[in-house]
């Protein structure tokens, strides 16, 4: 049988050897659930990147600049990093450089992976049907918070772990801890979070409605991919 694994902080990530394995990355709250909306609705590529000097910078060869820092739209930048912002019509056909605080960090540290594919509540089934089908083993990477371990994206990595119990076996006991927080929280996701760290951090800078849609499954049949740098539809 495959097996599933998951990494709680990308600060961990010397732990787990990715080579044989898709790495599915996430960040609940917000930039995996921004991605996952944007080219959903239209958008043709989104390239992550860590640096933000360097996402600035290829604004000249035809990009939009997107994204945050410590939950507020950069300065300069086009778009920030709430999933509203990407239903655009603007935005269609369009490419986008997108840097966050931990999610395309997190994208970053996956490199060298099998294949990276992006991960948000509001893809839920299609990513589990992918991993489902697919031949590689599995790793959840949360991208946490400046490497400290996070509920939402323990709660989604959890869900996965759930969700493909009777294809692909646990690894370890990160898969076995997040399965059962995910199954005390699954009936009121936004009720359990609620003194999460992020929740609060969001609550402070008045954004509260992207945190009811970011943990609201299924909204979008579509699994980002990482290809040649940038995330694609690929079906
Ligand atoms: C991140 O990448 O850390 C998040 O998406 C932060 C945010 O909610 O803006």
């Amino acid at each position: 049988m495959k097996t599933i694994d998951v990494c709680l902080s990308p600060d961990l990530m010397h732990l787990y050897p990715v080579g044989d394995r898709v790495v599915v990355v996430v960040d609940i709250l917000r930039a995996t659930s921004c991605m996952v909306t944007a080219l959903a609705h239209g958008v043709k590529s989104i390239r992550p990147f860590a640096n933000l000097e360097e996402c600035r910078a290829i604004k000249a060869q035809g990009y939009y600049t997107a994204g945050e820092r410590n939950g507020e739209k950069v300065e300069g930048f086009d778009f920030g990093n709430s999933p509203f912002e990407y239903m655009n019509k603007k935005l269609k056909d369009e490419k986008i450089a997108f840097t966050t605080t931990n999610g395309t960090q997190a994208i970053a540290k996956s490199q060298g992976a099998k294949e990276i594919i992006i991960g948000s509540f509001i893809n839920l089934s299609a990513v589990t049907e992918y991993l489902k089908n697919g031949s590689n083993n599995v790793l959840v990477v949360c991208a946490a918070w400046k490497g400290k371990v996070n509920l939402e994206d323990t709660l989604f990595a959890g869900a996965l772990v759930e969700n493909l119990k009777n294809n692909i076996e646990p690894d370890c006991d990160a898969p076995l801890a997040a399965q059962h927080l995910y199954n005390l929280a699954k009936k009121d996701m936004v009720g359990f979070l609620k003194g999460s760290s992020h929740v609060k951090r969001l609550n402070r800078l008045n954004i509260h409605k992207d945190i009811e849609f970011c943990l609201t499954p299924d909204q979008y049949p579509v699994v980002p991919k990482l290809i040649n740098n940038e995330l694609i539809l690929t079906q």
